[in-house]
């Protein structure tokens, strides 16, 4: 059975790979140091699986906890490095500790998987690197534009580190671009957990219907779009977390072509804030209390994926729908209630 560390893996996205790892077969150790999850999600994904992940807490920005974890553990065959801070607001106030967590935590991976013999790594990445795309959908290929925040920052430096390491070193990496993840997993056993207020559109959406946020603020509704209100890629946490399951798949089998391969997940549908609004409120039969105010500052205005070379090359594709994010959002936010 191979053995798939995977750091940040009680966290939103790292917790439904988890399971999709777990599912299909891996035995999975996970690395967290829970500044912004809980160890209980440890328990959710063992009632989903039957099977408890192996866990050790400590923060991978430790050089020296790092070397000796992994001298503790000689038998890993990859990495899903998802262990980062991802608030592109907070990263304005605190720039210094993003790049400490977000990039140092990445060279002492790198550093002992050189140590250790360990050679595929799968990287978290953005579509944040993109900016606003000149051309839509956006490709790949597509220029890194100037960030517009340290977090964004920290996604790009991430990427040219790897760019450079896999070239001298004996490592391969592939780095998956996430436009926006929603939703949650079916069982509504683990989702998105923010600490307090949430940045994100459907968080907030979820809040607000269940009564914890009195108005959902819609930033915008004067952008260059259809209705006004600024469009993203939403794609459902779940078929995010079997993208990573391939990725590691694929390098484990040898089908990787180069030694860093980047790809887009998304849906490669844009949909715009009041869709997403529109799209809850029919699923849940909710109606939401949102008003129109400002634009949010560093908001770019469109962003969705060209999904072709992920469809192709990697062999992987999104398959829920808008309806199915919302609606399993809402089944999560409902768990959650009676433990508020
Ligand atoms: C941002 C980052 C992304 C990062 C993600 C996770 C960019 C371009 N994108 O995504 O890389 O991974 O955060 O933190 O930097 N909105 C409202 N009201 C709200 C909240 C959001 O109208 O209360 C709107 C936003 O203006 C935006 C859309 O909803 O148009 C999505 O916002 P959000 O969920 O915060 O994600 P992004 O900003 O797209």
């Amino acid at each position: 059975m191979k053995k798939i560390l995977v750091t940040g893996g009680t966290g939103f996205i790292g917790s439904h790979t988890v399971v999709e790892l777990q599912q299909v077969g891996f035995e999975v150790i996970v690395v967290d140091n829970l500044s912004n999850s809980s160890i209980d999600v440890l328990d959710n994904i063992t009632r989903i699986t039957g099977i408890r992940p192996t866990f050790e807490e400590f923060d991978l920005s430790d050089r020296k906890k790092t070397a000796e974890f992994f001298s503790r553990n000689k038998n890993i065959d990859g990495i899903i490095h998802f262990a980062a801070f991802k608030a592109v607001g907070e990263s304005m106030e605190k720039p210094v500790e993003y790049y400490q967590n977000n990039v140092v935590s990445l060279l002492n991976i790198l550093e002992n998987m050189k140590e250790n013999g360990i050679r595929d790594l799968v990287f978290s990445s953005s579509c944040t690197v993109y900016g606003q795309p000149d051309e839509l959908p956006v490709t790949e290929k597509a220029p890194i534009k100037q960030a517009w925040s340290p977090y964004g920052n920290t996604k790009q430096m991430c990427e040219e580190i790897l760019r450079f390491s896999t070239v001298s070193l004996p490592i391969r990496s592939i780095a998956l671009r996430y436009f926006n993840p929603i939703g949650a997993h079916e069982s509504a056993l683990i989702g998105e957990l923010p600490l307090g207020v949430p940045n994100n559109l459907v968080p907030f959406i979820t809040q607000t219907a269940i009564g914890l946020r009195k108005t959902l603020n819609v930033f915008g509704n004067d952008y260059d779009t259809p209705d006004g209100t600024a469009i993203r890629d939403y794609i459902h946490v779940v078929d995010i977390a079997k993208a990573h399951v391939i990725a590691i798949q694929r390098m484990i089998g040898e089908k990787g072509k180069s030694k860093l391969e980047i790809f887009n997940l998304g849906t490669g549908n844009g949909t715009s804030v009041l869709e997403v609004i529109h799209s809850f409120e029919r699923v849940s039969g909710e109606k939401l209390n949102y008003s129109i105010v400002p634009r949010r500052p560093g908001d770019v205005e469109k962003v969705w994926a060209d999904t072709r070379f992920a469809n192709e090359e990697l062999g992987w594709k999104a398959e829920l729908s808008l309806d199915e994010m919302m609606a399993s959002a809402w089944k999560w936010e409902k768990a959650l209630a009676p433990r508020k």
